[in-house]
């Protein structure tokens, strides 16, 4: 369960991004297509050209389900049971692309929101990712 203070972190946050949060989940789907080109590996029947809309799509679905999570702290497994099924046994998403994303997301939330990316706030959002990738992912050894 997360700290009352990680939580309230988390909470803070999220109200800030308001109905942007689908910007920086496809900032972050577009950041590790590039950096850690392997991840592509999954999405090759989408459009993954720089400002696709396919990929914009796709990141307003993340963004729903992360903001799904920030609204069920309590309940994550319970939460994206379905989305743990599909992730892990429809599409067999090796477990190391969820830390690379949830990377790529915080390299992304720091870029746009510096004067908040506190060390306290980023372990805050490192520990609610956590939370999302080990009721989404099976555990990695
Ligand atoms: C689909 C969320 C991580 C690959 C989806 C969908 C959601 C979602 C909501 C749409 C499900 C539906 O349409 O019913 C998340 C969240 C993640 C995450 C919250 C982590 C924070 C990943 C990772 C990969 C991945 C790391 C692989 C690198 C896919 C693929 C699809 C999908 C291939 C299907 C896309 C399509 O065919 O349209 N994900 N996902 N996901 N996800 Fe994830």
């Amino acid at each position: 369960v997360l700290a009352p203070a990680d939580r309230a972190a988390v909470l803070a946050l999220w109200r800030k991004l308001g109905t942007n949060v689908g910007i920086y989940t496809t900032e972050a789907l577009e950041r590790i297509f590039v950096a850690f080109p392997s991840s592509k590996t999954y999405f090759l029947h989408l459009n993954l050209s720089p400002g696709s809309a396919q990929v914009r799509a796709h990141g307003q679905k993340v963004a729903e389900a992360l903001s799904l999570a920030v609204n069920h702290l309590d309940d994550l497994p319970h939460t994206l049971s379905a989305l743990r099924e599909l992730h892990t046994h429809k599409l067999r998403v090796d477990p190391v692309f969820f830390k690379l994303l949830c990377h790529c997301l915080l390299v992304t939330l720091a870029r746009h929101y510096p004067g908040d990316f506190s060390p306290n706030m980023h372990a805050s959002l490192v520990k609610f990712l956590n939370h999302v990738i080990s009721a989404l992912a099976p555990s990695s050894g």
